[in-house]
């Protein structure tokens, strides 16, 4: 089955260009050195008159309801019933949110520079990457292509949205969306609008069916009868809306052929799922054809709950890996399950190491689920997919929300010196820099990590910021598997 491995030889005896196909093909690194997820609908909210910074969604994808279980599978801080009383009109417009991304742009260039000048040597000094392997590295992170991903609670609801998109592809970004397709299923005349400019990838998610019968029952069904049922998912079910949203999202494509942007489907991995993952997975690419999957674990570390995934969870999800580890070995498509899952060897190590090293032990799940996995603030190098979004901060002159150099999910690395588009370029900088790192040893409880694929990015991000406790057995199957 397995027809082509990468084994040592063939790695360190290859032509550069076939090193960099090598590269390409085992999703080690892109072609960009850098990319910014914006969250574009943080708002404000009142609080015994204090405004606080919050989240708007227009869904709610949470484990519980008022204590009542929801039938979803994990908690979203961006989830509407954690956001109660946000304030719309407090979003910040689209011509700040492109200020913000070009402010950081312009960093992440400067940021290029110097890495590849001063720091590339000794990360492949420190992770023993050998140096025509490195070489290969630097071509590809000396790009400066960068990817724009908007993001937040329900991006598609901003009202700037399709400018957004229009402007900032203009200005040469790769532009990802990441929705619901809530939008798109509701509101004709927003499709046709978005379909005059489109970004490059719409990003949706699949979280949550009711066993795998239903993925092929929701594909067989017309636009309409989609809609139909949707209509009758309670609205606590903001993870079983979103399958039907995204499905619905998915074969709007007939209509439009090759003017559709490149989909990505995003599935959290949790107890319901894992238990026939990859019937699950090969079921989802046979039905959903032309459909990149993004599978990865559901997080819990980053708001210091306990994992919600199970002994046995674990136990399905190691060999899951085993077999995603292996099928980016299989030259031959049509003979490789998994290949509509989107290449990443070195995140996959990065798992499969922590379910070596903490095998048998409650504290698998923990560290899958973030908590002491990989850190966006561990050394340079580490967490060069830049976040703005809100912050803990409380200010009570401020009008908008957001515009915070600091991460969706946590934000014991918010910069305190204030929103991105009122700083200097070298402020921009030095947050990537020092300051990110000088934030969380301020912080009271700084972020124990988390396991999200486009935040670990590539291979030395994911090097960089792994926990040093995983350092060891993670090395070792780089070894086993690439060669060094
Ligand atoms: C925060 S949402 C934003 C975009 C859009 N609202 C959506 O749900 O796709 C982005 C992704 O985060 C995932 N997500 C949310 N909470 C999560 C958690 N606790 N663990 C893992 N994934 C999570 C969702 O499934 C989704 O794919
Ligand atoms: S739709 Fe997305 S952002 Fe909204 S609550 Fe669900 S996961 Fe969070
Ligand atoms: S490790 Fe960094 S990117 Fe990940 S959740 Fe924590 S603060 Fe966010």
């Amino acid at each position: 089955m397995r027809q082509q491995v990468l084994n040592k030889e063939l790695i360190f005896s290859d032509e550069k260009s076939n090193l960099f196909s090598k590269v390409e093909s085992l999703g080690l690194l892109n072609k960009m050195f850098g990319g910014i997820q914006i969250d574009v609908n943080a708002a404000l909210k009142k609080n015994n008159n204090e405004l606080f910074e919050a989240h708007m969604c227009d869904h709610n994808c949470t484990i519980k309801w008022n204590g009542v279980e929801t039938g979803g599978n994990y908690d979203c801080p961006a989830a509407f019933s954690q956001n109660l009383g946000i304030n719309k009109k407090t979003i910040a417009t689209g011509e700040l949110i492109v200020k913000a991304v070009e402010k950081v742009a312009n960093s992440i260039k400067d940021l290029k520079h110097d890495f590849i000048l001063n720091k590339l040597d000794s990360y492949g000094k420190e992770f023993n990457v050998p140096a025509q392997v490195l070489e290969v590295y630097k071509d590809f992170i000396d790009c400066d292509d960068i990817e724009v991903a908007l993001f937040g609670g329900s991006p598609e609801i901003h009202s700037d949205i399709l400018w957004m998109i229009e402007e900032l592809k203009s200005k040469g970004y790769i532009v990802t969306v990441t929705m619901t397709g809530r939008r798109l299923m509701l509101q004709p005349s927003f499709v046709e609008k978005l379909m005059e400019n489109p970004p490059h990838v719409i990003a949706l998610s699949a979280d949550d069916f009711d066993g795998i019968e239903q993925i092929e029952h929701i594909s067989n069904l017309s636009l309409e009868e989609i809609k139909a049922e949707w209509a009758k998912i309670p609205k606590q079910f903001g993870q079983r809306q979103k399958a039907y949203e995204a499905i619905y999202t998915i074969k709007l494509r007939e209509q439009y052929g090759d003017r559709y942007p490149k989909l990505l489907l995003n599935i959290a991995l949790h107890d319901q799922n894992l238990v026939n993952v990859s019937e699950f997975i090969t079921r989802l690419s046979k039905c959903l054809p032309d459909v990149a999957l993004n599978p990865f674990p559901v997080q819990s570390g980053f708001m210091y709950s306990p994992s919600p995934l199970s002994i046995e969870g674990i136990e399905y999800l190691n060999n899951f890996v085993d077999e995603i580890i292996e099928s980016h070995f299989i030259e031959e498509t049509k003979n490789n399950k998994y290949s509509a899952i989107v290449p990443r060897l070195h995140y996959w190590l990065m798992l499969k190491s922590a379910l070596v090293r903490w095998r048998d032990t409650n504290k698998a799940s923990d560290v899958i689920s973030g908590d002491g996995f990989w850190r966006c603030y561990q050394g340079i190098g580490s967490g060069r997919y830049i976040q703005i979004t809100s912050s803990d901060i409380v200010d009570n002159n401020q009008k908008v929300g957001g515009g915070c150099l600091s991460c969706f999910w946590n934000k014991s690395v918010a910069d305190s010196r204030g929103k991105v588009w009122d700083l200097s370029k070298d402020d921009v900088t030095s947050y990537i820099l020092t300051e990110r790192e000088s934030e969380i040893q301020k912080a009271s409880m700084p972020c124990p990590g988390c396991a999200f694929p486009r935040l670990v990015f590539d291979v030395i991000s994911g090097e960089v910021g792994l926990d040093k406790s995983l350092l060891d057995d993670y090395l070792k199957l780089r070894k086993k598997y690439v060669g060094y």
